[in-house]
Order: C-alpha cells, then structure tokens, then sequence
C-alpha cells in the first residue's frame, strides 16, 4: 500500500528491555546433544537473554515501553491506544495489552494484543498507521514482548537453541516532516499454521493431564520447512514494500529483519543485493525474540548512532501464521 505524500506516521520514541541473566552456547552444550560450533554456524546465535521465573510478557513490555515513552518526552498518560504484538501473553485473557496499561498508569486507553508471530510488530505499525491517519488516534504506545523460553522445550535441540526473551516499544505519531511510514505489504497464510505453532492451551486442545504429558504446550516447529518460506516470503515483501514506496534496493540504507537465523537475514540482504554493513543483525546476543525483534533492533541501530535523517529503512518479517510483511520507512 502507498501512502499519499505528507501524510504519514512516524516513531516518535524507542525503548527496549532483556532480562539480565544470559544463556550461552555453552550453557545449552550442558543441556542437550548440541555444540557452539553447530549453533553459531547454522543460526549465528552466540548467547541469548532469559527471563526469571516471576517475570511475565508484561514486566518486560511494562520497562520497554517506559523507555519509549521517555524517549519521546511523554509520559503513560499521553498515549491514546496501547497495541502489544505477542506470542506469549500473560494470560490468554486479559490481553497483555491491558496488563500493560495497568503497569504503565495509562488510564482507561483501549489496550489490546495482536497475535502475528514474528510478524506481529510490523502488523502492529501497519494498524496503528491506518488508525492515526483515520483521525481516530493519535500516539499510539506499540510494543513487541515476548517470553519464548517459558513455552521452549528445553529436551529438544532443533527449537532450544534458537530462541530467547525480550520487548521492544515504539511510540508512533503523524509525522510532520518528510520522515516516517512510506509503505506497507503484509500477508499470511493459514494453510502452513501447524509447521510453527504451539498445539495445546487454546481450544482445540485444552490443558489436560495428557496434554502436559506430550508436551503440547511448548513450541512446535518443522524447522527445515520455516526456514525455506522464510527466505522466500521475506525476500518478497522486502520487494514488494519498496516497489509501492517508489524505491529502488540501491535506495535502501538500512535492511532490518526479523532476526530468525543468520542465514536468513543473508539471504534476504542478497535478494536485494545489498551490501553485509546495510544488513542490520544482533542475533548473536539474543537469538530469536519474535515479535520484539524488530523494534529492539531499530532502537539499537538508532542507540549507535547509525540512522541519519532521510535514511531509508526497510524493516521485514516473518512468523507463525504464516504471517510476513515489510514496511519502507524514512528515517
Ligand atoms: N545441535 C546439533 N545438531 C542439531 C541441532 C542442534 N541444536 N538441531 C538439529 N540438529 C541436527 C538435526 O537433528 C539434523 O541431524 P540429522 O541430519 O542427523 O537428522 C541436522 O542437525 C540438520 O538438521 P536440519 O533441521 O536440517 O538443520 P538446518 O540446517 O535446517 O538448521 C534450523 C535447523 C532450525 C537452525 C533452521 O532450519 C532454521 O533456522 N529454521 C528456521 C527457524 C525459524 O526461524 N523459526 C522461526 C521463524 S520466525
């Protein structure tokens, strides 16, 4: 989707928060068959952040978005519309949304969680755009937080290596310059659900004794299978949101995607030919962080200074759904 000039959204504040404790490589040699050398050169993850057992989605959004809002001199009553992009919510209901709210004193704002994957913090922009240029918001608190380790099943090699803990905020405004939101592509498809899901805990299958038993609750993932659409789709959506922006690759400064594995941020920095330095990537430290992955990288790439004004950055992503998407921005 192409915006029409001049009216466009734009991040105003970023924030991010990970839990302290650090899980290396060498930690998880201790706890499956696996070894340094086989995770960093099939995903380039070297360590990853986990959460203390008394730490929930919220705490970590709560502190993210804090950071965000400061960030942007408001403060938690400023914000009309809290959004949480999250695969590991609190609780199913209330929404984390909502115990953000509560954490954060934003008054009675509506607050609500969206459920995309990995693909849920871009999903997140591309509502939050149509509601503030409808007129009907205007700052709108989004935040990605994910608490992966809690729903990992630490027997199994092929997941619990990949995955870690963390949120990331962003406070988005109209824009009143030239910078922000260019363009949007985002898709799904639900015919590939069950080769990234987490089967048991909704309703169709509900939390019983045999359900705990096979290990239902935790991540699902046939990952050979993941990483093949993952490339795939990424690569589209990283062509198709600068096609409706009117940029070309050569335009783009900066390539932000969603840090799944290594190998596919490569891929996708290759589709479109773009030199390794454009290629955002700190999936060494925290591994795969969903839906929080994208906001902490903008805030980080923004934190060193990186991103000058009138810089081209095209954030990209793919999750569970399958979702995937892409969003063209100006900085
Ligand atoms: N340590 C050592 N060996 C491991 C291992 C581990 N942690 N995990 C898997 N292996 C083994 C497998 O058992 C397999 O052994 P086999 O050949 O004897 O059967 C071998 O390594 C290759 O497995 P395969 O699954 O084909 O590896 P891969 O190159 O596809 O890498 C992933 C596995 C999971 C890293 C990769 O597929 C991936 O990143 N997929 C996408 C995941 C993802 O991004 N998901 C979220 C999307 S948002």
């Amino acid at each position: 989707m192409k915006k029409e000039a001049g009216k466009r959204i734009k991040i105003t504040g970023t924030g991010i928060y990970v839990p302290d404790k650090i899980l290396t490589n060498a930690d998880l040699e201790k706890m499956v068959d696996t070894s340094d050398e086989w995770i960093i050169s099939r995903t380039g993850i070297k360590e990853r952040r986990v959460a203390s057992e008394d730490q929930a989605t919220s705490d970590l959004a709560i502190e993210a978005g804090r950071e965000a809002l400061n960030s942007a001199g408001l403060k938690a009553k400023d914000i009309d519309l809290i959004i949480v992009g999250t695969s590991t919510p609190d609780t199913i209901f209330p929404s984390t949304g909502c115990w953000v709210q509560k954490g954060l004193g934003a008054g009675n704002v509506p607050a609500f969680d969206i459920s995309a994957g990995c693909t849920g913090f871009l999903y997140g922009m591309i509502l939050a755009e149509g509601l503030i240029l409808s007129g009907a918001h205007k700052r709108i608190l989004l935040i990605g937080g994910e608490l992966l380790t809690k729903i990992t099943n630490w027997e199994d090699r092929n997941t619990c290596v990949l995955f870690g803990d963390g949120a990331g905020a962003v406070v988005l405004e109209e824009s009143d310059d030239e910078s922000g939101m260019l363009s949007s592509y985002w898709k799904a498809d639900g015919n590939l659900g069950e080769l990234l899901y987490q089967p048991a805990g909704g309703s169709r299958i509900p939390a019983t004794d045999q359900s705990v038993a096979q290990r239902l609750h935790y991540l699902h993932m046939k990952g050979n299978e993941v990483f093949k659409h993952a490339v795939k789709k990424m690569g589209e959506a990283a062509v198709e949101a600068l096609k409706s922006a009117g940029l070309k690759k050569e335009d783009v400064d900066y390539l932000i995607p969603h840090q799944a594995n290594m190998r596919i941020i490569e891929a996708t920095g290759r589709r479109l030919k773009l030199p390794r330095e454009k290629v955002f990537s700190n999936i060494h430290k925290y591994g795969n962080v969903s839906v929080a992955s994208i906001p902490i990288s903008i805030h980080e790439l923004n934190e060193e200074g990186k991103l000058n004004k009138g810089n081209i950055v095209l954030m990209v992503a793919f999750g569970a759904g399958f979702t995937w998407a892409a969003v063209a921005y100006r900085w």
